[in-house]
């Protein structure tokens, strides 16, 4: 996979609107269409103790998660990319689609605090790689570097 790729189409993307929603939006759908073997791509944004569900592509998903639960819930509260081969053996992990197999989040920080997460999920067993995570960690700097999180005037 061409990450370096995915970054400048990214990175093109964020040049004409960098307000969170339509580049989040924009960002989903990118995932979701480069990356095979995905069933979900999106985000949540981190609202007081909760996420709360942002742009995504994939099937209707749980609209809030407290912090510290499932997936997406430790990777904010562990400020750490998780990557889980089998969701079945992660405890307290969400099903909102019963054909995700593996996952993995990696969480997008403004001003040195957790903002949101990016969220993929998997059909396949052991999905995401070490070159997996480190490309899309390099996507999300891309995104929280150019994101903004006001609207646009
Ligand atoms: N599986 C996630 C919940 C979000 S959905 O996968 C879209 C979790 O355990 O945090």
């Amino acid at each position: 996979m061409d990450y370096d790729l995915l970054c400048d189409q990214l990175a093109s993307l964020a040049e004409e609107e960098s307000w969170y929603v339509p580049l989040m939006a924009n960002a989903s759908a990118l995932l979701y269409e480069t990356l095979p073997r995905l069933n979900w791509a999106g985000f949540y944004l981190a609202r007081g103790e909760e996420l709360v569900l942002g742009p995504f592509q994939g099937k209707t998903a749980c609209i809030r998660i407290a912090k510290g639960r499932g997936v997406c819930g430790a990777a904010w509260e562990r400020n750490a990319t998780q990557r889980v081969a089998d969701v079945h053996q992660f405890p307290g992990h969400i099903a909102c689609d019963g054909a995700s197999n593996a996952e993995i989040v990696v969480p997008l920080r403004k001003g040195g605090k957790v903002a949101a997460v990016m969220d993929l999920d998997s059909p396949d067993l052991n999905r995401f790689t070490d070159a997996d995570q480190q490309g899309l960690e390099a996507f999300a700097r891309v995104l929280e570097a150019r994101m903004t999180l006001e609207g646009p005037a």
